[in-house]
């Protein structure tokens, strides 16, 4: 899908925020609960087997959100940065941080704001489901800033939402034109056909190293790791 093609509609960003006030109310580790957290963990260890990603260095999580990534990723002997749109969620990994030894340095910021510049470029961007929340012509400009943030041969790590989405609920909010749900005019999360997603990876100079598609009942996903040359 062209750049052109990615239909104009409304994401609120903010809208995040309300999401960590119920999900730290209702115990959960942060976005997800401590289970889910555990697989995503699981998940991440195979994909960072991979010969490319290099063992140390500087790591930038996207969206990080309550920081439990982050942490991990410190765990393994990265110089992590932390960012995230939601205030609320950032003072959440804050204090996590602060619970442990953790130096990792956490921020608030609109990864698909115009020209987002780290004056120290990164080893290594993790996106651990924040793309399938950027929503039409705000992800080329994400993608953009993932890549002008990496160091030349630095990787791109993304586990995404894709096509299908199987779900009877979101699906009812579902517009096929903008391939996003969107309640109340909003869009809230773009489900991309995995194609069309490598392609826009591509589209803005990443070369694709691996590719994974997981199949599931109520969502599809991928996972992608690619490489700035
Ligand atoms: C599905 S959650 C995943 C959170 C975290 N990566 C994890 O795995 O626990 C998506 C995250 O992306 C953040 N996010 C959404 N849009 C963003 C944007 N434009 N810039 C930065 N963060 C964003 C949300 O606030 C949320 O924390």
């Amino acid at each position: 899908m062209s750049e052109q093609d990615l239909p104009l509609c409304p994401a609120d960003y903010a809208a995040h925020d309300a999401a960590y006030q119920r999900k730290r109310a209702a115990g959960f580790a942060g976005w997800s609960d401590a289970e889910e957290l555990a697989e995503q963990l699981e998940l991440l260890d195979g994909l960072f087997s991979h010969s490319a990603i290099p063992v140390a260095g500087r790591a930038l999580d996207l969206g990080c959100g309550a920081g439990n990534i982050s942490f991990w990723l410190e765990s393994r002997g990265y110089s992590v940065t932390g960012i995230d749109v939601s205030r609320v969620a950032i003072d959440w990994a804050i204090e996590q941080g602060r619970l442990s030894d953790s130096i990792v340095n956490f921020a608030v910021a609109n990864a698909a704001q115009d020209n987002l510049d780290f004056e120290d470029k990164f080893d290594l961007v993790l996106d651990n489901y924040c793309l399938h929340c950027i929503i039409g012509r705000d992800r080329d400009r994400y993608l953009s800033n993932i890549f002008h943030n990496l160091l030349p041969g630095g990787i791109y790590i993304c586990n995404t939402m894709c096509a299908e989405l199987r779900d009877p609920d979101e699906l009812s909010f579902f517009d096929a034109k903008s391939r996003t749900y969107m309640r109340n005019g909003i869009a809230l999360r773009y489900i991309g056909r995995h194609e069309d997603i490598i392609n826009e990876i591509k589209a803005v100079g990443f070369e694709i190293l691996q590719m994974e598609l997981f199949t599931d009942e109520i969502q599809d996903s991928m996972s992608i790791i690619a490489q700035r040359h």
